[in-house]
């Protein structure tokens, strides 16, 4: 992730709907972000977990919006006006590039066939589990339209992944890794799958990140979100546990799917 000290805000836009209260924000690249603040009402760990799932599933190749951390302080954020006065704090907050030519996902997932990515969909199932994300609902994913028709999937907010989800701490961290709730998403997923070895090559994808590289990500959170040397100590051993897990729980996932 870029920690872009040259990308300032502009132009504050609007408040999205959201329980960590998003904000829509133009940047002086001239892009439009959706900004997560520190001291959101679901806290600052949500970001953290933002941070962390985004990093991770950028290393996996998987559809993510591009993602920076930005500084904003106090004199911006007091000049928003969304719908009430926001708790936020100054300093570093985390910003995704607003996809543009998006829709959501209604009633009816798409026909697989108006999917162009549908070759990391089976990467998402995995990195769900590894993370322990059970947030992956509809209002977690968004559709693209391309110019040339059909449809590109992505993955938007991983503030709830891990054990606790933003409300974490070093014991929810210690829970053994285990199957997330099923989710219909996974489940269209996985309906797709023409062999299991579809999942098997981003087990194996998880697996071949270097723990250092892991490492690196937990260590890289800005000082100013807080996060101790013991918490980020237990981050990596769950990532590292859950990795070491991850062959039984998606065993048990395609079993429970069926
Ligand atoms: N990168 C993005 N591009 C376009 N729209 C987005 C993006 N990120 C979030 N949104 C929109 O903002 C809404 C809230 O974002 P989300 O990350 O789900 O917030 P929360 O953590 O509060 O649930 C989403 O449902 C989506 O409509
Ligand atoms: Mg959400």
């Amino acid at each position: 992730m870029v920690n872009d000290v040259n990308l300032t805000p502009v132009r504050w836009i609007k408040e999205l709907k959201g329980k960590s209260y998003p904000q829509l924000i133009e940047f002086s690249d001239g892009f439009r972000y959706i900004v997560k603040f520190k001291n959101n009402p679901q806290g600052t760990k949500q970001i953290v977990n933002e941070y962390i799932g985004c990093q991770l599933a950028k290393h996996l190749h998987l559809p993510v919006p591009d993602s920076k951390l930005v500084s904003i302080d106090q004199s911006f954020i007091e000049q928003m006006h969304g719908r009430e006065r926001y708790p936020f704090t100054s300093g570093r907050q985390f910003a995704s590039l607003s996809i543009k030519r998006k829709k959501r996902i209604k009633k009816e997932f798409p026909p697989p066939s108006s999917i162009v990515n549908t070759d990391v969909l089976p990467g998402i199932v995995v990195f769900d589990h590894w993370l322990s994300n059970d947030d992956r609902n509809r209002n977690n994913i968004l559709l693209k339209r391309k110019k040339r028709g059909g449809y590109c999937v992505f993955i938007i907010d991983q503030g709830n992944c891990f054990p606790g989800g933003f409300r974490w701490t070093i014991d929810t961290l210690r829970e053994y890794p285990r199957p997330i709730r099923k989710r219909p998403f996974h489940q269209w997923i996985l309906s797709m799958l023409s062999h299991p070895d579809e999942l098997n090559r981003y087990i194996y994808n998880v697996k071949q990140l270097p723990e250092s590289l892991l490492w690196e990500t937990i260590t890289s959170l800005p000082d100013d979100w807080n996060i101790s040397w013991d918490e980020k100590s237990a981050l990596f051993n769950h990532l590292i546990r859950g990795r070491n897990a991850l062959e039984d729980i998606m065993y048990q996932v395609v079993r429970n799917y069926h």
